[in-house]
């Protein structure tokens, strides 16, 4: 027999009724392995950006939330860290399992609230992070320390040690998989956390959280909902945080930044990107445009820190390419986010609606610069208030435009050709952003080369996938600071190291 699902109850089994789960999930933060309201009772409400319906609301946290969730957390993680390290593991195994069993409800309550499409993203997405825990849950045994050769008669040792409650704050545009990628291994590492949701997008990660506290200690994994000045901030201050992880805007990585420097504790901090592709007149066209669309992540509204937002192409092919790009994204559907043939779904919000709007605008007014919208708009009537905006591909435009060196967080790209490897390679670095970059030739040497001398944290030849859970992520420059994924993110960011000298004489 299926759950009923009525509000305030949500299922222990998985259910395909999004809606009626967004519903039942409304106003409640999971607070010491309870679903709980706000202190002050207040909400807000979570909206389908596909249709404009309210879906359900959220719990409006402030700092007094903030205290509860701390409070728990620092109380369980007391004994956490006592769990030895392997069985912690498996125990955050467990919850890639239990994830797995929840795969098509978390991708459908994702669309639902994102307006990302199920198929192209919110169900892959979902696949993600059941991987990316069942990767950390496999560490346990990794947590090791080293001796260290200082004296014949002295041991000396470093062991690594958790460092307390972890406070992660996460965006919208990928949330479930951005969540794993702190809290998976800040639980194997032996720390409690506090989440704090993005306001955009509370639902889906509320339901992950509600999963795992049927496997892992009370109070151990916390979730707010709220807004960043009145529930972010308050826990990246709470002086029982120790730790903060944070993805966003570069703005509020400042922010976030300033406020754990004043503390003096550890902070990560993955923020925006303007990504360069650099595409060499000997590559494979077809798979590059292919490529260029997934660089792009047209499928996910360009909602993406790594979207190759400026492809540079050699002059040679630069027109072939332009006409094949522009063909192929005319082919992709945009429509309902829930409909198995939908390639592209919506915007997050009207917020982000209009500010991708405005660069749209911003480049078809600029003269010499040309803006072809792709695909089409969806016809259906019920999505006729839905944020949908159609990709666009300039070219014609000026290096100094906003629309090249500002992050648009949109599906909009911007093409140059070039016909010098270094002056493409000088203007792929001259950005504030050192996030991701792709270089796609059939000249492994050129490849090579070019790799080496890029500013970014991830670069690629002849693919741009997103981030993998086993290879270490992260920014230089204004994209960020310090590494996520990968076992060392888990070692030198989740924990510390402690030096014990035994002297033996
Ligand atoms: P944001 O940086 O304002 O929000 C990210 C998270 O930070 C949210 O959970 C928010 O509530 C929280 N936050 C906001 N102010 C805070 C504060 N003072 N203290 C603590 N937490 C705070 O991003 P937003 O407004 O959603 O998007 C603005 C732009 O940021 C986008 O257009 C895009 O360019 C960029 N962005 C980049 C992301 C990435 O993956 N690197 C993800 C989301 C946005
Ligand atoms: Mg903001």
């Amino acid at each position: 027999m299926p759950d009923t699902i009525i509000a305030g109850r949500t299922p222990t089994s998985p259910t395909l009724d999004e809606k009626a789960l967004a519903r039942a999930l409304s106003g409640h933060h999971l607070i010491g392995g309870q679903l709980v309201p706000a202190g002050s009772g207040r909400t807000f409400p979570v909206v389908n950006p596909a249709t404009g319906e309210e879906v359900a609301t959220a719990a409006l946290g402030d700092a007094s939330d903030v205290e509860r969730a701390v409070a728990a957390a620092a109380a369980a993680q007391k004994a956490w860290a006592k769990v030895p390290a392997r069985k912690r593991g498996e125990m955050v195994g467990a919850c890639a399992k239990a994830i797995g069993e929840h795969v098509e409800e978390l991708g459908r309550l994702i669309a639902l609230e994102t307006g990302k499409a199920l198929r192209t993203e919110s169900r892959v997405e979902a696949n993600v992070v059941a991987d990316i825990f069942a990767f950390y849950g496999g560490l346990g045994s990794e947590l090791k320390g080293e001796t260290v050769p200082f004296h014949p008669d002295v041991l000396s040792m470093t062991v690594r040690e958790p460092l307390g409650v972890v406070g992660a704050i996460i965006p919208w545009n990928v949330p479930m998989l951005l969540m794993a990628l702190k809290v998976a291994p800040a639980l194997v590492a032996g720390n409690a956390v506090v989440v704090k949701s993005a306001e955009e997008a509370p639902l889906a990660v509320l339901r992950i959280c509600e999963i795992l506290n049927r496997i892992l200690p009370p109070g151990l994994f916390n979730m707010l909902s709220g807004f960043g000045p009145e529930c972010g901030a308050p826990l990246v201050e709470h002086p029982k945080v120790r730790k903060v992880t944070f993805t966003g805007s570069v703005e509020v990585g400042r922010i976030v930044g300033q406020a754990a420097a004043k503390k003096l504790i550890p902070v990560t901090l993955e923020l925006g990107g303007k990504s360069p592709m650099i595409v060499f007149d000997d590559c494979d066209l077809e798979r590059t445009v292919m490529g260029a669309i997934t660089s792009m992540r047209f499928t996910r509204q360009g909602q993406s820190c790594t979207a190759a937002s400026r492809i540079y192409v050699h002059e040679k092919i630069f027109d072939a390419f332009a006409a094949s790009l522009a063909a192929k994204v005319d082919a992709m559907v945009m429509g309902d986010p829930l409909d198995e043939r939908t390639d592209i779904g919506t915007i997050i919000s009207g917020d982000q609606f209009a500010k991708v709007k405005g660069f749209i605008d911003e480049g078809l007014a600029t003269p010499g610069a040309t803006g072809r919208a792709c695909s089409a708009m969806p016809a259906d009537a019920a999505l006729k208030k839905g944020l949908f905006i159609q990709p666009h591909i300039f070219t014609g435009l000026s290096r100094e435009s906003r629309l090249v060196r500002e992050e648009i967080f949109g599906p909009v790209t911007v093409l140059f050709p070039f016909n010098d490897w270094q002056q493409v390679l000088a203007e792929a670095n001259d950005s504030e952003y050192g996030l991701a970059a792709s270089v796609w030739t059939n000249n492994l040497k050129v490849g090579l080369r070019m790799a080496h001398a890029l500013e970014a944290g991830l670069v690629q030849i002849n693919q741009n996938l997103v981030v993998q859970a086993n290879l270490s992520y992260g920014g230089v420059k204004s994209s960020g600071l310090g590494k996520e994924a990968s076992l060392e993110a888990m070692l030198e960011h989740f924990m510390h190291k402690k030096t014990i000298m035994v002297n033996m004489a």
